[in-house]
């Protein structure tokens, strides 16, 4: 979608939607006031017969209102006044996004960043607008004959504020761009979404930046580097295994980078340890973590962050095979420790423990792995938080606040070396599954013991980053939450 300015009054704006908010118990504000006076109080006569709806999330569409350029005015209800803040604000934008999406407005003039919100500038609410905007109008069409009552979404949104905003837009699109790549990643079907489809989505964005170059390593490469962990993995499948290192430099080289490491299970059928059957095709999401640390990547190099960054995907499919790794194998990872296999289901930290010792050859500022890792992250914290787990407190505040910021929230879980006890193994130095008690824990607690010595921290994103049932897809989350990090370390 393309973002513009424009600062001119809203009613002379020739367009084919305004799109305006009010709040319940409160005067007009911005441009929805200049509407009201352009149409001789039309707009707050509308308000008091009803028939504009004020109550949170109601949306109203009004035709042809006299004194008003515009074809169309969205007025969205956006509630109680002091009910309305930053996570309300950004939901609101979503939702004005989809209603415009089902509305056959290709274009249109937003004024909903003039709402006022505690403790959140007009930069801010730009840029949330533009990008929660962007985010409700995205359409999975890859794989799919175009249906004729699928109207075209909105390809164009000029906002109302002037040209010393532009900064705003310019995360706007980095992050619009970021959540484009991660969702789409994550929609794609796994018979086309494989370790070399995710290998070649990361030369696309190599080639289309000057500062970001990429390796891919192949089996026999990793097996050099004694990566056995990771390959273990992905013996059982016809599709072999990549592990994509992409990097950008935005400051001299010299300069210490962050790494991202992500997941990408690109398809998880459990392997011997198979999963049940039902869901099972959900589980081609299994490469969200990599999904997002590939969109924050993307973000990062479109904006042209003042900092220098890594991003390492390990890139396996789990599948059942004559060839496939079993439960009792013993591993020995790139690190040397040796791992007993107990369940080939929990192959995540098993790619990821190799992809985390790799990255620490680039000596990270901080090295963070995000991972569609573990149910239990779900039975924890549902589809509203990811969890993180980190030894280092102030690396745990900064990546709860850029969720904050973000509005694609992070909340902690403890990895107390209480927890470790639960991976001792009888034959090799720790196993891969840790019991029922605190999944998501020693899932962590695992990785933990492949990351000494590093700022590290762990983010699981198994609730965040999809959404399940009747309107399942990938939310791109958390892009988000990665891309204000990468933001805030610049600044
Ligand atoms: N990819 C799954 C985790 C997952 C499950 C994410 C459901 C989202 C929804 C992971 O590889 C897995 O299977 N984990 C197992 C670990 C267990 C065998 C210790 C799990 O969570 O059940
Ligand atoms: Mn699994
Ligand atoms: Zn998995």
């Amino acid at each position: 979608m393309e973002f513009t300015l424009d600062a001119s009054p809203a009613p002379g704006l020739e367009t084919a939607c305004l799109v305006i908010g009010i709040l319940e118990d409160s005067n007009l504000q911005g441009s929805a006031e200049l509407i009201d006076q352009a149409s001789n109080g039309a707009l707050l006569q509308l308000i008091k017969s009803g028939d504009v709806d004020a109550t949170w999330k109601h949306p109203t569409m009004l035709y042809g209102l006299e004194g008003v350029a515009a074809k169309r005015i969205l007025v969205m209800g956006c509630g109680e006044a002091e009910k309305f803040d930053a996570v309300r604000y950004d939901i609101m934008c979503k939702s004005a996004g989809e209603f415009l999406r089902d509305h056959a407005t290709l274009s249109a003039h937003v004024c909903l960043n003039e709402l006022k919100i505690d403790n959140r500038d007009g930069h801010w609410r730009l840029r949330q607008a533009a990008v929660g905007i962007d985010r409700a109008n995205y359409r999975y069409t890859a794989t799919k004959a175009p249906k004729d009552y699928d109207n075209d979404p909105l390809v164009a949104a000029s906002f109302s504020a002037g040209d010393e905003l532009q900064a705003a837009l310019v995360e706007a699109r980095g992050l619009a761009k970021g959540y484009l790549r991660s969702k789409e990643l994550g929609n794609m079907p796994p018979n086309i979404c494989n370790p070399a489809y995710i290998a070649d989505q990361a030369r696309e964005i190599a080639d289309s930046y000057e500062n970001v170059s990429v390796e891919i390593l192949e089996t026999d490469e990793m097996a050099k580097l004694k990566m056995s962990a990771l390959l273990a993995v992905g013996r059982g499948s016809a599709n072999g295994p990549r592990l994509v290192i992409l990097k950008y430099q935005g400051k001299d080289a010299d300069s210490q980078p962050v790494v991202l490491v992500g997941k990408g299970i690109t398809f998880d059928t459990g392997g011997i340890s198979l999963k049940p059957g039902a869901n099972m095709e959900q589980m081609k999401f299994d490469m969200g973590g990599a999904a997002s640390v590939i969109g924050a990547f993307e973000a990062c190099a479109e904006m042209q962050l003042a900092i220098n960054l890594v991003c390492v995907v390990a890139a396996a499919e789990n599948m059942p095979d004559g060839n496939a790794y079993r439960p009792g194998d013993v591993l020995t990872s790139m690190s040397g420790k040796t791992i007993e296999v107990i369940n080939t289901d929990a192959e995540g930290r098993l790619v990821l423990c190799d992809a985390l010792t790799y990255s620490q050859r680039f000596n990270p500022v901080a090295l963070i792995d995000v991972a569609t890792l573990t149910g239990a992250a779900v039975v924890a914290l549902g589809h509203h938080a990811s969890a993180i787990m980190s030894k280092h407190d102030d690396l745990v505040d900064e990546l709860i606040e850029a969720g904050q910021t973000a509005v694609d929230r992070g909340w902690r879980l403890p990895i107390w070396d209480d927890y470790q006890s639960q991976i001792k193994s009888t034959f090799a130095d720790m196993k891969n599954v840790g019991g029922m008690a605190g999944g998501s824990i020693t899932a962590g607690c695992f990785l933990s013991r492949f990351t000494k010595g590093q700022r590290w921290a762990h983010i699981d994103c198994a609730g965040s980053t999809w959404i399940w049932g009747s309107d399942k897809g990938s939310t791109g989350r958390p892009v988000g939450l990665l891309t204000q990090y990468l933001i805030n370390q610049a600044g």
